[in-house]
């Protein structure tokens, strides 16, 4: 851990480097205001203004006061931006992303007074392949009281961020093709948002005086470790202060059979276009073998790419997703698209994670197995990695959301806080099984 000398605490922004052009343009937030959000699809604010491929990544290329009401939606919020920096594709070209960063009310109130700020870079499981879902711009039109199966909505866990006085980082990871599941876009996206977010001006410890970390649940888990397992080669200087991640995913082929042909069927098309959508050799692919006729065809199939996610959710329901395919189910095992997958889709390849992980999931997640995970997660730390790998006996992947959700909440606390005591095992993790049920109380 790096802790800044009470003199840069002190001196704050001086002989901070020079912040690079793109950084002193205009917050163009008037004509935003007066217009609303756009969806991205619809909104020139979403695009890199020409040159960014020189940029670093993490450089900040558009700023704007956030266009929609959230400042009024999310609770203790008094203000709230996005974001539009240079970040990395799944192709490892040059590409871009936007983020969302939330102030407290309550770090407004507490400027100064407290030894470092706190942000909380939150990876929101939006689980699509259309644009149009990213949190950016639908953030804004969550209900708190929306539940989708127990599902505790995205914005219950950011008010909880604000009330603490954390500013909250909720980047669009998906990117602007939104490449859902392409994991190192995912984890280039949520680091490079943190780098932006840091550099932005907007929360008042600043790069050195602000201890962050990142949360993120199923969908989320994956961005977030992605963005853990890249960081070291990717963005050394960035020191987290710790990870949780939830009902972690990491398999997207064992997810297919564990899911496909349920009332979550609606993941699958979602997850191989958002995997191929950097990739368009392997997109032209899994788009050839889409059967032309009979009811489950290519057009039903890429009709996902609209929907939003209630809509998609009622039309695939319970459809088989291989019945889609000439082949069927070994469209997964294609040559053509199995390099795409491998390097994309799979969580336990691409590095170590350098901070203290928590790890919550039920052991009878029904999205991806407990086995599964404990595998990963063992063998980080075979190699020295750092974690708490906390299994629930009650439920499955949706009740733990709610169930693991104060879990997560304190042991973020105490890693923000500085305060964490959590032991590291030289072989093996630390694994612990806990029996919460939420809705009982006994949490
Ligand atoms: C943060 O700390 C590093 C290392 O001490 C220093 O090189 C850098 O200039 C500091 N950045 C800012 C913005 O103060
Ligand atoms: C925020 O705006 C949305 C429409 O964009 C509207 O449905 C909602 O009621 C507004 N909420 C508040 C608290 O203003
Ligand atoms: C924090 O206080 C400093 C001066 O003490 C001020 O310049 C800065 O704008 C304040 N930041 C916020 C986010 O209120
Ligand atoms: C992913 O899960 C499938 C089961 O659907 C299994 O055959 C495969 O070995 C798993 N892959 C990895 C990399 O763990
Ligand atoms: C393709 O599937 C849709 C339903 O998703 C159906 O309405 C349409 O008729 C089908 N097209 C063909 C050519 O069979
Ligand atoms: C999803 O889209 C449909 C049709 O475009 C619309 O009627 C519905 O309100 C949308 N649902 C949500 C949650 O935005
Ligand atoms: C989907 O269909 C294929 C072939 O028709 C079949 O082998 C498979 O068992 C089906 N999967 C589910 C989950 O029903
Ligand atoms: C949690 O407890 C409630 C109330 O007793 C019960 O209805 C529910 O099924 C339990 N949840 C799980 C996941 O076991």
């Amino acid at each position: 851990m790096r802790f800044p000398t009470a003199i840069t605490l002190l001196l704050g922004t001086i002989g901070r480097a020079a912040p690079s052009h793109f950084h002193k343009q205009p917050l163009l937030d008037l004509g935003a205001e007066r217009t609303g959000p756009i969806p991205p699809s619809q909104d020139p604010w979403y695009t890199a203004p020409s040159g960014f491929e020189s940029t670093a990544p993490g450089t900040i290329l558009r700023m704007r006061s956030d266009p929609s009401n959230i400042t009024k939606v999310a609770s203790k919020c008094s203000s709230a931006y996005n974001i539009l920096y240079r970040s990395t594709n799944a192709a490892y070209q040059p590409s871009w992303a936007v983020t969302t960063l939330l102030i407290s009310s309550i770090a407004d109130e507490l400027n100064g007074t407290q030894p470092r700020s706190k942000l909380l870079s939150y990876q929101i499981p939006y689980n699509t392949a259309n644009v149009d879902q990213s949190p950016s711009y639908t953030l804004s039109l969550e209900k708190v009281d929306n539940s989708q199966g127990g599902a505790t909505s995205p914005l219950v866990d950011i008010n909880n961020m604000l009330d603490r006085g954390w500013a909250v980082n909720v980047p669009d990871h998906e990117g602007p093709l939104a490449a859902f599941v392409a994991g190192p876009r995912e984890g280039y996206a949520v680091l490079d948002s943190v780098r932006a977010v840091l550099s932005s001006e907007r929360i008042p410890g600043g790069v050195n005086g602000t201890s962050y970390a990142m949360w993120g649940y199923s969908g989320g888990s994956i961005a977030s470790m992605f963005a853990a397992e890249l960081q070291a080669p990717y963005a050394p200087e960035l020191t987290f202060a710790g990870m949780a991640v939830g009902g972690l995913v990491t398999n997207l082929t064992e997810t297919y059979d564990l899911k496909n042909a349920s009332p979550w069927a609606y993941l699958f098309p979602n997850m191989l276009l958002g995997v191929t959508a950097e990739f368009p050799a392997a997109r032209q692919y899994l788009v050839s073998q889409l059967k032309v006729e009979g009811p489950y065809n290519a057009t039903g199939f890429q009709a996902v790419l609209n929907l939003n996610t209630s809509d998609a959710q009622a039309t695939y329901a319970t459809q088989n997703i291989s019945d889609y395919f000439v082949s069927g189910r070994a469209i997964l095992d294609a040559p053509e698209l199995s390099p795409v997958l491998g390097n994309n889709a799979y969580v336990g390849y691409h590095g170590i994670p350098q901070m203290p992980v928590f790890s919550y999931k039920a052991i009878h997640d029904d999205f991806a197995t407990i086995q599964a995970s404990d595998q990963v997660l063992e063998r980080f730390c075979a190699v020295g990695a750092n974690v708490m790998n906390q299994r629930n006996t009650v439920g499955d992947h949706i009740s733990e959301i709610s169930n693991g959700q104060p879990r997560a909440l304190k042991w973020l606390d105490s890693a923000l806080s500085g305060t964490l005591v959590q032991e590291r095992t030289v072989f093996g993790c630390k694994t612990e099984d806990v029996t919460v049920n939420t809705t009982q109380g006994n949490a």
